[in-house]
């Protein structure tokens, strides 16, 4: 059997989609382009604007392939599908899974089963009380250098805006000792960085389901493991941030100098009505003792503009805070409602233009500092995790395209032949470009 995998959302999604890609594969089952697939696997997302249209545009797509061949089946998981669930089946008859984050456990043979039983259709939603373990799916060639491990499910935040507790569910820790097991076979399979993920990893191992590892135990865990070269982790919430977590960037050597810190409004009016339990001197202050604890640490964002109630004033404190941190990167959006959030029930929502506004400076604003941050590579060297072939072909050395430590992507040549994917190489930087570095393999 042939499958393909479309993956819209967080890197959770993506680490998902990869699980039950391995998890087929080791079934004897071929990954394989739209045109030839029996089964499509759909993971989708709900964070922002329409994302049920463009599920429900894309299903209408796929619908042409099952016209053809009427065998073709699709599996539809993640937040949409979460949301809106058997209304999938009634909608598309050729929908016959729907699953949620808990349910992507049993997805893989979930899908294995309805291959060979024609009619059937399986609804895996219900929200469990336990991290749910996944079976091994290590198959050394779908293994790349680089590896997401989950060390939870879910959030208990609620943040006024946001819809991932009601689609994620309750924050449940996964037992650290399967998170290190876990680790430590990739490792031994020769994966060099591991990215851990949760909604909310600083608040790793606080919820019932936890064994009384702490999100920084666990980090040194993970980084005495022989072979593990780069370690990093996202989301994490600044209110939870700990000082032992900002110190392991003194401590700990191979965890990478890049950290994701949302901020999403730099106003503490907003940000109290956003009901992230922080202020921006209390944000400040972290940023302050992680640069203490890492001089060069690059720090990224995701700000959310026109949350209801924000005054031009309150913009201008982002846009402040923005330029003080002086972020290298970040995600911004214009705020939009989402069903059953705190936020979609405020009066006061900002109207879309000057939403787009406020989008277009900040954006603009955010340029120059990612300019700044990628210049200062300028004439440096940078050790870069090389993830593939670059398409910037440069004459006849062959080009390759990788992260450095703070995740810059950097394209470089290289004299060798030799194919580089997976490792590391030492790379003297030559250039800055708009979104990324060039430079030649020392
Ligand atoms: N758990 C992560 C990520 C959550 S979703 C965290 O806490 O940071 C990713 C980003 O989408 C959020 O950080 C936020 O900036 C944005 N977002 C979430 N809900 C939104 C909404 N209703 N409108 C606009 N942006 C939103
Ligand atoms: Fe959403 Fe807030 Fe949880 Fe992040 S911490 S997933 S923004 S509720
Ligand atoms: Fe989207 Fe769900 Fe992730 S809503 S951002 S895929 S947790």
């Amino acid at each position: 059997m042939k499958f393909h995998i479309l993956t819209f959302g967080c890197q959770m999604n993506v680490g998902d989609s990869d699980w039950i890609r391995r998890s087929l594969l080791a079934a004897d089952w071929k990954e394989s382009g739209e045109d030839d697939a029996d089964v499509f696997i759909v993971n989708t997302c709900s964070v922002r604007e329409k994302p049920e249209q463009k599920v429900y545009s894309l299903l209408g797509r796929l619908a042409r392939h099952v016209a053809r061949r009427p065998a073709v089946f699709v599996a539809v998981g993640g937040c949409v599908a979460q949301q809106v669930g058997e209304t999938l089946f009634q909608r598309f008859p050729f929908v016959r899974l729907v699953f949620g984050a808990d349910g992507v456990a049993n997805a893989p043979s979930a899908i294995m089963r309805l291959a060979s039983e024609s009619g059937t259709r399986i609804s895996l939603l219900d929200f469990t009380d336990r991290y749910p373990e996944r079976a091994a799916a290590f198959v050394d060639d779908a293994l790349t250098a680089q590896a997401f491990v989950n060390i939870m499910q879910g959030c208990d935040n609620y943040c006024a805006y946001c819809i991932v507790p009601f689609v994620r569910g309750r924050q449940k820790s996964r037992s650290s000792d399967e998170v290190v097991a876990e680790c430590r076979e990739f490792a031994a399979r020769g994966v060099k960085e591991i990215t851990l993920l949760g909604q909310n990893v600083n608040s790793f191992g606080l919820d019932t389901a936890g064994d009384g590892t702490s999100f920084a135990q666990l980090l040194e865990r993970i980084a005495a493991i022989p072979g593990i070269m780069r370690l990093r982790f996202t989301t994490s919430h600044p209110k939870d941030l700990s000082d032992d977590v900002i110190s392991a960037f003194g401590r700990l050597s191979n965890l990478s100098s890049a950290l994701h810190l949302p901020l999403q409004s730099g106003s503490d009016h907003v940000l109290k009505k956003m009901g992230r339990r922080y202020t921006i001197a209390t944000y400040l202050e972290k940023v302050r003792k992680l640069r203490e604890a890492r001089p060069d640490i690059a720090l990224t964002t995701d700000i959310i503009v026109g949350f209801p109630t924000e005054t031009e004033d309150d913009f201008r404190e982002t846009v402040e805070v923005v330029q003080t941190v002086g972020f290298a990167g970040s995600y911004s959006f214009m705020y939009c409602d989402r069903p059953g959030t705190a936020a979609s029930r405020l009066d006061s929502k900002v109207e879309d233009e000057v939403k787009a506004r406020r989008l277009a400076e900040l954006q603009a604003v955010q340029e120059k500092l990612t300019q700044t941050h990628l210049c200062q590579a300028v004439g440096t060297r940078q050790r870069v995790l090389v993830e593939g072939a670059s398409s910037n072909k440069d004459g006849s050395l062959a080009a390759w395209r990788g992260r450095d430590e703070y995740g810059r992507v950097v394209n470089f040549t290289c004299s060798s032949s030799a194919d580089m994917t997976g490792s590391i190489c030492d790379v003297d930087i030559l250039e800055a470009k708009k979104h990324s570095l060039w430079g030649k393999a020392v």
